[in-house]
């Protein structure tokens, strides 16, 4: 038995918090009968309809995808620009796993799964994400070592897992440096080259976890297999702040 709003908003019907609003406003009814309590549990053979809408059990589905450059990471977009959901079958309702930036390659996780979402995101969990990122001038040493040593960002110490200085381009003024963070705050990896003095020029994730891009192009994705689910479930636990 799961409660109503948890078995709505696992149908991809909507989100918990809208759920718990049909709920209050009396515009679920669960086997013929409406249902207007928040704590009411329900189980798969319960006949659910929402607002005029008989709910589906949605199996759960996980992508590793290449995202492009100039592709949001959003289900949609008000300025009408082309978003990760745009590249799979529309009646999946899939949603990106957390985001990159419009101008970011690289991999993102889709699923419309909430649970495995909140395990992928949750900061607790360390998950590590490698990123390789051009910069604009050649870094110096002591720039490597401010940023190994922790940047502020939003007021919390971001302590990268490494920093490695790849190559660097004295003609062109360049620098290839190969990041690892395992937390997620919103444009991190510029931020945190943007105070050392660094621009970022270009940016691509290469990992999430031990699962990377192999095998795929840019704009193109596979499945996770059920065993790198479960795999990811035990790699968080295991990573997981004790
Ligand atoms: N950090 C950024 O600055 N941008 C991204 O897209 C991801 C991490």
């Amino acid at each position: 038995m799961i409660r109503l709003q948890k078995a709505i908003s696992d149908s991809g019907f909507c989100s918990r918090r809208k759920a718990e609003e049909y709920i209050i406003n009396s515009k679920v009814l669960v086997n013929g009968n409406i249902v207007n309590k928040l704590g009411s549990k329900v189980s798969e053979k319960d006949e659910i309809i929402v607002d005029g809408n008989a709910i589906s059990k949605q199996e759960k589905e996980y992508y590793v995808f290449y995202k492009p450059r100039g592709v949001i990471c959003s289900t949609n977009d008000d300025k009408g620009r082309k978003t990760v959901v745009d590249f799979f079958d529309s009646s999946k309702r899939l949603y990106p796993v957390g985001r990159l930036d419009y101008d970011t390659t690289g991999i993102i996780f889709l699923t419309n799964d909430g649970e495995f979402t909140n395990m992928m995101l949750h900061p607790k969990n360390n998950i590590p994400k490698v990123y390789i990122a051009k910069l604009n001038g050649i870094i110096n040493g002591s720039s490597i070592k401010k940023l190994k040593d922790g940047i502020i960002i939003d007021k919390v110490k971001c302590i990268p897992d490494r920093v490695k200085l790849k190559s660097t381009d004295k003609k062109n003024n360049t620098s290839i440096v190969e990041i690892t963070i395992h937390d997620g705050r919103n444009h991190e990896i510029k931020r945190i080259f943007e105070s050392v003095g660094y621009q970022v020029l270009k940016l691509k994730r290469e990992s999430i976890g031990f699962i990377n891009l192999s095998g795929l192009t840019s704009g193109k994705y596979r499945k996770l297999t059920i065993k790198e689910v479960k795999q990811l479930y035990a790699y968080a636990n295991d990573k997981k702040t004790k």
